[in-house]
């Protein structure tokens, strides 16, 4: 296969303090061979997002994560705000803008809501899938192959031992994926 076998991880959790699944999911990755994990709200707690040191961050990795709690159905404000600042035209997108071409591009979501409530009955009336389409969208308008998200439903009750098989999970999946590439 082609390109790095490098993994970057851009988390955006507002209240990591508070985080419960997440924390669980990054801790799952300690180790990673090749792989950098950039936090945007302690990185950037002013919102002053560099577009610049997150380019270069970019062109090193091969796979791409974007890991985020859900928030009003969509990304916290800060990964909305690194999607405007880095993502430019010209170098994301449009005329001469291929930086991100071929890389690969995995969703890592938890959600409140579980499976039941995503679903037509549920409180959220629809299938978890009909709201990843804005997300996916950023990647293949940049050019980058969207692979099949990873996603915690139920992040708030999903006991422990789930909890820590999905981990487990999230971690083989990006191992296999350095696996391939090498
Ligand atoms: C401001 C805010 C908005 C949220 N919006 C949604 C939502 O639209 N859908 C959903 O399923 N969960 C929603 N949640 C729940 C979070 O997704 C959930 O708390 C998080 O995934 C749990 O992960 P954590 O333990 O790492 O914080 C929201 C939570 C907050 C604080």
């Amino acid at each position: 296969m082609d390109g790095p076998a490098s993994i970057l991880v851009v988390h955006a959790h507002p209240y990591p303090g508070a985080s419960r699944a997440g924390r669980v999911l990054l801790a799952a990755l300690e180790g990673l061979p090749e792989t950098e994990l950039r936090e945007l709200y302690s990185r950037y707690p002013d919102f002053d997002v560099d577009a610049l040191a997150e380019r270069e961050a970019l062109g090193r990795a091969g796979l791409v994560v974007w890991m985020h709690p859900l928030h009003w159905y969509g990304v916290p404000s800060l990964l909305a705000r690194w999607f405007e600042t880095v993502l430019a035209k010209g170098w994301a997108y449009g005329e001469g803008g291929t930086a991100l071409a071929g890389k690969d591009c995995l969703w890592a979501v938890t959600t409140g809501g579980d499976t039941v409530a995503y679903s037509p009955a549920g409180r959220h009336h629809r299938p978890f899938a009909d709201f990843a389409p804005p997300v996916e969208g950023i990647a293949r308008y940049c050019g980058m192959n969207w692979l099949e998200p990873f996603v915690v439903h139920g992040a708030h009750a999903i006991p422990d031992v789930a909890l820590a098989a999905q981990a487990h999970a999230l971690r083989a999946r990006l191992e296999a994926w350095q696996a391939g590439r090498r």
